[in-house]
């Protein structure tokens, strides 16, 4: 792995990086086998585009449909492990002073792979809240009637993901607009760069002078203005990165 060239101005900035957060996708789990947002689904969902089966609206017009593909989901993602591009994040972490790891991603696969300082912008698979109070259940029991229903007020439960045209959790927002804004070095991994706010990030951390860095097989509308772009999959860039930058410092 170690063959994956990393430009050797890169390999110092990041030694001596005291700041550096990290952006990521889908991408950086399709290695675990869980599909990305934008590539075609395959067998049962073939024919929704995941666009169209995250909102309200959709909701709303069919809960158990929105519901049987969250719980789809959630059964790919427990049978999924944490790739090498995962664990390279969390060795990472071990090196640097102050690092946050943002990711759109609501598979947990980063805390299973043991990264801490994480903030998660989309929300959780593996949690649900009432559609009505939007306020968080402790847990609920998937029994015969789909989507369960809120403990509380009987409210119809649904995912507690972020839905398109639907607010981020504010916190979470804030300190990764504060992590972009002060790293000294930042990474775009896996992510198409389209939905925003978090395709602002890595433009925010651009704007105030930090080394860019994006990792993906594709190009995407970021690759143009980055520092560096590393072109291949993160299982494979990842590890070469932290063991080139960190094996004999
Ligand atoms: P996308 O599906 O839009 O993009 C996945 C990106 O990962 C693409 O740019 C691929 O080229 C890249 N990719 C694929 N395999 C890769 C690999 N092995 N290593 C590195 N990169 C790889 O997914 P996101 O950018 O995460 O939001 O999508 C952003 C948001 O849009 C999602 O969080 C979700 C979605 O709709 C909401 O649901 C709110």
């Amino acid at each position: 792995m170690n063959t994956i060239p990393i430009p050797a101005a890169l390999i110092a900035r990041l030694r001596n990086a005291r700041r550096v957060a990290v952006l990521t996708g889908a991408g950086i789990s399709a290695e675990s086998g869980v599909p990305t947002f934008r590539e075609a689904q395959t067998g049962l969902w073939a024919r929704y585009n995941p666009e169209d089966l995250a909102t309200p609206d959709a909701f709303q017009r069919d809960p158990k449909l929105v519901w049987e593909w969250y719980t789809w989901r959630r059964e790919r993602v427990r049978q999924a492990q944490p790739n090498a591009g995962h664990h390279a994040l969390v060795e990472m972490e071990r090196h640097i002073a102050e690092f946050w790891l943002i990711t759109q991603n609501v598979d947990g696969l980063h805390r299973r792979a043991g990264s801490h300082q994480l903030l998660e912008l989309h929300g959780n698979l593996f949690r649900a809240k009432c559609f009505s109070e939007d306020r968080p259940v402790e847990s609920w029991m998937d029994g015969d009637e789909i989507p369960p229903r809120c403990p509380r007020c009987g409210g119809l439960l649904r995912p507690d993901v972020v839905w398109f045209g639907e607010m981020l959790p504010t916190d979470a927002l804030h300190a990764a607009q504060h992590a972009a804004a002060t790293a000294e070095v930042f990474f775009s991994i896996g992510t198409s760069a389209l939905v925003y706010p978090a395709a602002e990030l890595p433009l925010t951390a651009l704007a105030a002078g930090a080394t860019v860095v994006e990792i993906n097989p594709q190009p995407t509308p970021l690759s143009a203005r980055v520092t560096y772009s590393l072109n291949g999959p993160a299982g494979a860039v990842l590890p070469a990165l932290v063991a080139q930058t960190w094996a004999a410092a």
